[in-house]
């Protein structure tokens, strides 16, 4: 595809100056809504959205950009039941999502973003459970949009996305994603139970309570074999936090994942203090202090 032709006149006087730069950030995002300059656009955007802060406001006020993005991502639906999504298919609406992702963590459009329901739109893809790459990849960006929704922890999106059900879709990908996924998916529970309406839904009911604890007991275990520090701590965090609520941290004590009690990790965790120190809170609380002496 050729460059795009300047719109504006100043662009052609000071093609490098600031007032150019813009315009063109304009014109890419006039051309998302070009089904013929679209892929382009997409990829031009992509690699400025980084200096282009304002990018995202620009995404979300403007004519018809947000339904273009949408139609991209509705169109490979049809593809996702019976599996059968092409690397090609899949990687144009990767970069559409990570477009979005700008949307969602930008302090001026993240609560535009929820309130349009935007999540609802990648649950499909978080549901989805083919393991090919196409596949493992959308999800893999799907969850990094919400991540990066949760990742300032607001009330008011934690709580949009526990009553739209995001808590059994990250347990499944915690349980049969990639390495990668699972490390997002996790993330993003972990974060949620940091929110106190998160940490009282999950330990509202004992199915609930156990459905996370087992998942997050099986990921420890494959950490054995294939070890991850981001994980590790994501895991002992969302059991420190479980701990907090008094009825789990009983529970923990019949239920707290062995390895986490048997010294397993203790060389991994000598590199990360903090994670360490969750980690022995997480023993006091459950074992009290006699308890995680004996441990220790
Ligand atoms: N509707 C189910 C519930 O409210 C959703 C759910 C399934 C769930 N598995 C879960 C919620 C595990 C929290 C934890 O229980």
């Amino acid at each position: 595809m050729s460059d795009n032709p300047p719109l504006f006149g100043s662009q052609q006087a000071s093609p490098h100056g600031r007032e150019g730069q813009m315009a063109s950030l304009e014109q890419l995002v006039l051309d998302l809504c070009d089904r013929d300059l679209r892929e382009n656009a997409l990829l031009e955007l992509l690699k400025k959205r980084v200096i282009f802060q304002d990018l995202a406001p620009l995404l979300w006020h403007s004519c018809g950009t947000i339904a273009a993005l949408l139609q991209e991502i509705v169109s490979i639906y049809p593809f996702l039941s019976p599996p059968n999504l092409s690397p090609s298919q899949s990687n144009r609406v990767c970069n559409v999502l990570a477009l979005l992702q700008c949307v969602a963590s930008h302090p001026d459009t993240r609560i535009l973003f929820l309130n349009a329901h935007m999540p609802l739109y990648l649950y499909p893809f978080l549901n989805a459970t083919s393991k090919t790459k196409p596949f493992e990849y959308l999800r893999l960006t799907s969850l990094g949009v919400i991540g990066a929704l949760v990742k300032v922890g607001d009330t008011e999106v934690i709580g949009f996305l526990l009553q739209t059900e995001i808590i059994p879709l990250c347990l499944r990908t915690m349980e049969n994603g990639s390495a990668l996924s699972k490390t997002v998916a996790t993330f993003i529970v972990q974060n949620v139970l940091l929110d106190d309406i998160g940490l009282r839904y999950i330990c509202a009911t004992a199915e609930r309570f156990f459905a996370v604890i087992q998942v997050l007991s099986t990921m420890i275990e494959s950490l054995s074999e294939q070890p991850s520090m981001r994980l590790l701590k994501y895991i002992i965090r969302c059991c420190l936090r479980l701990s907090d609520n008094p009825r789990a941290c009983e529970a923990l004590q019949d239920h707290l994942p062995k390895l986490l009690t048997d010294r397993t990790f203790d060389r991994c965790l000598r590199e990360d203090p903090l994670t360490c120190r969750w980690l022995q809170q997480l023993l006091l609380n459950v074992y009290g202090e006699l308890g995680a002496q004996q441990l220790h």
